[in-house]
């Protein structure tokens, strides 16, 4: 194994000791939803579980549930958290903690819900573009960047995230970038960084070429 690999899977030996109390509905999965893919799935769950654990939601909006993953996360913080459907976010306009995570991009749902996400409190959402805006695939971005190849992560700050900042009116308090995906967490209120502890922010091949980031201040923007 050479030493990024090992880097790795003590990242993911780490998340996956945090999340060992609780019983999981799949470990195997299909289609890649499985708790342990990669490092972003590992953390994503390790991070959806403090974030919960932290704000001690009443109500999750989740958008894709899949197997139900961080459903049992959600759930093991507290037993009696409403999970809102897609009827309920309508009709309610709001929730305490919202986890958008599809396959692919999330525009769609953040249009559809854009009112309901503007009064909610915590917002975590996953986008899949990152691959296509490396390989320079314009067709598959809603909002082709300017930037391809190792600049993938000029296109995370420079645009995505601000674009992002500005239609949830929230700011981003934290962000990981996979070579696939960016998961980036808004809130109004700042959130405690323990919170984000150990995560890496940049996975993968990303560490070599990560943007200067307070340069371009992320998460300064209402
Ligand atoms: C990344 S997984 C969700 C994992 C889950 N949030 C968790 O943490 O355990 C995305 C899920 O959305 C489902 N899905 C259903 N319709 C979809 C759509 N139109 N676009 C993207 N994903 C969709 C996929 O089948 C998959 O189960």
């Amino acid at each position: 194994m050479n030493k990024l690999s090992l880097e790795r899977a003590r990242e993911r030996d780490a998340a996956l000791k945090l999340l060992s109390r609780i019983r999981l509905p799949s470990l195997s999965g299909k289609n890649g939803e499985e708790l342990a893919t990669d490092e972003a799935a590992v953390w994503k769950r390790v991070l959806n579980f403090r974030i919960a654990r932290y704000l001690k939601p009443h109500s999750i909006f989740e958008s894709h549930p899949g197997l139900g993953i961080s459903t049992c996360l959600y759930r093991f913080v507290n037993r009696d958290v409403v999970l809102l459907s897609a009827k309920d976010i309508v009709k309610l306009q709001m929730a305490d903690l919202v986890d958008i995570d599809p396959f692919g991009q999330p525009w769609d749902i953040v249009g559809q819900y854009v009112n309901a996400l503007r009064r909610s409190k915590v917002i975590m959402i996953t986008n899949g573009e990152a691959y296509a805006v490396t390989r320079r695939w314009t067709n598959a971005q809603r909002h082709p960047s300017r930037y391809y190849g190792r600049k993938m992560p000029r296109w995370v700050v420079e645009e995505y995230l601000p674009r992002l900042e500005s239609i949830l009116r929230k700011p981003c308090r934290f962000f990981y970038v996979f070579p696939s995906t960016v998961r980036s967490i808004h809130s109004k209120l700042p959130l405690p960084k323990s919170l984000f502890a150990g995560c890496p922010q940049w996975m993968w091949w990303l560490k070599r070429y990560p943007p200067d980031i307070k340069k371009i201040g992320i998460g300064k923007r209402r």
